[in-house]
């Protein structure tokens, strides 16, 4: 039995990975399908983005797989990330940086993930998206 002194010592339960908590691989699948659902219907974002929106789908999903604790899929397939540099052949001003951010945090929101997970995970993108920035 839980004695009182043993009340309130520990937060909410993390352990693990947080790839391992929201499901592996799966989830970022699901996220990232509807993250570039929204992309595809944004005024702003979509002429960003090639015709073809398949490649980097699949790129953004092995890289947040790899970046939060799964296998390194990006790695073997990309190298490495060196985001800020692959991402210089898009105009990124604030309006795209705002549109992105808002639709990757939409999708967290929508997804099945408990408050600290999405916590961490938005977190993420809002600091991430706000470096990519590269035009005025
Ligand atoms: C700030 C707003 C952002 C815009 C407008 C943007 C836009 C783009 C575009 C147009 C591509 C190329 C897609 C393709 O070739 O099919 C791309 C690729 C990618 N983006 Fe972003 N992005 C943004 C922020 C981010 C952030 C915050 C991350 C971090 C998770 C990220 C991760 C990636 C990855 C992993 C790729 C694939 C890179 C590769 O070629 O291997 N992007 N992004």
């Amino acid at each position: 039995m839980e004695g009182p002194q043993e009340r309130f010592v520990q937060g909410p339960q993390q352990s693990g990975t947080l790839y391992q908590r929201v499901g592996g691989i799966e989830y970022f699948k699901e996220l990232v399908d509807r993250f570039y659902a929204k992309v595809e219907a944004d005024p702003v974002l979509r002429p960003l983005y090639p015709e073809d929106l398949e490649p980097g789908k699949n790129h953004l999903t092995m890289f947040l797989v790899q970046l939060w604790g799964g296998p390194p899929y990006y790695a073997m397939e990309r190298g490495r990330p060196l985001l800020r540099m692959r991402h210089l052949p898009f105009a990124i001003g604030q309006a795209e940086r705002d549109a992105w951010f808002s639709h990757m945090s939409a999708c967290v929101l929508e997804s099945d993930v408990d408050r600290a997970d999405a916590t961490m995970l938005i977190d993420y993108f809002e600091k991430a998206s706000q470096f990519m920035i590269n035009k005025e």
